[in-house]
């Protein structure tokens, strides 16, 4: 078994609809790639149509799965009213809503713009809340049952991170807004989870995150103790577990998806990794030595 092969059966998403913010490229496009191969109606959203409809045009070729298209600018209620609309008009309803939308840059905080910040905040607290109030009330309001949010954090939503503080602001966020629904909106029949991915290479992020200038001299994957980033497929894996009906006890749930990264940088004594083998036996004799004395 490889770790890069499809996990789930062929027809765990038939008859589901789903909403992907930010479906046109990167782990959204992948995401959505998976769901419709397995049977989903996914309704890909961003900024920018043209690069929707030629992803739209991609997938239906490539999965013979049924695509639509809409622009919406997430942190605008009123685009993502209308983008909801068009998307229960469509299809007739949808049953699960992915808010992978986000926006984020390096920067010392300290060059940030009181925009600049509320760029980040916007795309990424505000287009999550704005999509979640939206598809939320709808399905109270219908009486839709066996709905489902999942939310794309990060590792740092509760570990926080320097240089990208608008971004670990908005995200623990979006973390909380995840575990209180999930309590607050049960009753309704809707879940929440959420996925906090490592490094999974991707040209937006790479492009903000790891700038041609200084890619060389940051290996992401020398941080992970599984010693490499993570692959597409593999959060794909896990998303459509999290959308589908196999998962129907987990709500309120943040996965991990990062090698073991976060926790590589937490534990006090992580870096004894760079001790070589050989000089184990000298420190356990003087460390046994100590002990009576
Ligand atoms: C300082 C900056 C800046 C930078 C923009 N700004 N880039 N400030 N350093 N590098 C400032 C601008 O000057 C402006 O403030 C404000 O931010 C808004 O910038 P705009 O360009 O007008 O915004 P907009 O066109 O809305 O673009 C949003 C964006 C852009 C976030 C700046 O990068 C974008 O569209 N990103 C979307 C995709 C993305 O970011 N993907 C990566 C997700 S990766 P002033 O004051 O001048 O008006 C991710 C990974 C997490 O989240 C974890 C990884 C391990
Ligand atoms: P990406 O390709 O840049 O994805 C971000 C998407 O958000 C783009 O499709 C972008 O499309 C869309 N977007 C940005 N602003 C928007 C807005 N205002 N309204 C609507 N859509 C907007 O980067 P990615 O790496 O795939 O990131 C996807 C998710 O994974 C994000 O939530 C990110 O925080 C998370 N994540 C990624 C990694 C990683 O290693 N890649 C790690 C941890 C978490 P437009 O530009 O067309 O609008």
């Amino acid at each position: 078994m490889n770790y890069t092969a499809k996990m789930l059966r062929d027809d765990a998403l038939k008859g589901k609809t789903i909403v992907v913010t930010g479906g046109g490229s990167g782990l959204g496009k992948s995401m959505t790639t998976y769901f419709m191969e397995l049977g989903a109606n996914v309704i890909i959203t961003s900024r920018n149509i043209e690069k929707l409809e030629r992803v739209k045009t991609e997938l239906e070729t490539k999965t013979g799965g049924k695509c639509l298209a809409l622009a919406c600018d997430v942190r605008n209620i009123e685009e993502v009213e209308a983008m909801h609309k068009k998307a229960i008009k469509t299809f007739g309803k949808v049953d699960v809503l992915l808010n992978n939308a986000a926006g984020n840059f390096i920067s010392p905080t300290e060059r940030l713009s009181a925009n600049a910040f509320d760029t980040i905040i916007d795309i990424v607290l505000k287009g999550t809340k704005n999509c979640t109030l939206t598809f939320g009330k709808h399905w109270i309001d219908t009486k839709q049952t066996n709905t489902s949010v999942l939310n794309i954090v990060t590792t740092y939503a509760w570990t926080g991170s320097a240089y990208v503080v608008p971004s670990a602001t908005a995200k623990a966020g979006v973390l909380a807004m995840t575990r209180s629904l999930a309590v607050e909106w049960a009753k309704y029949g809707m879940r929440f989870n959420a996925i906090a991915p490592g490094p999974f290479p991707t040209k937006g992020a790479w492009d903000r995150l790891l700038p041609e200038d200084i890619r060389g001299k940051f290996d992401l994957a020398k941080k992970v103790p599984l010693k490499r980033v993570g692959e597409h497929q593999e959060l794909s894996n896990l998303a459509a577990y999290l959308v589908s009906d196999f998962s129907a006890y987990m709500n309120g749930e943040v996965i991990t998806i990062d090698g073991g990264e976060w926790l590589k940088g937490a534990g006090q004594m992580n870096l004894l990794e760079q001790i070589p083998e050989a000089l184990w036996d000298q420190l356990e004799a003087a460390i046994r030595s100590k002990k009576r004395s």
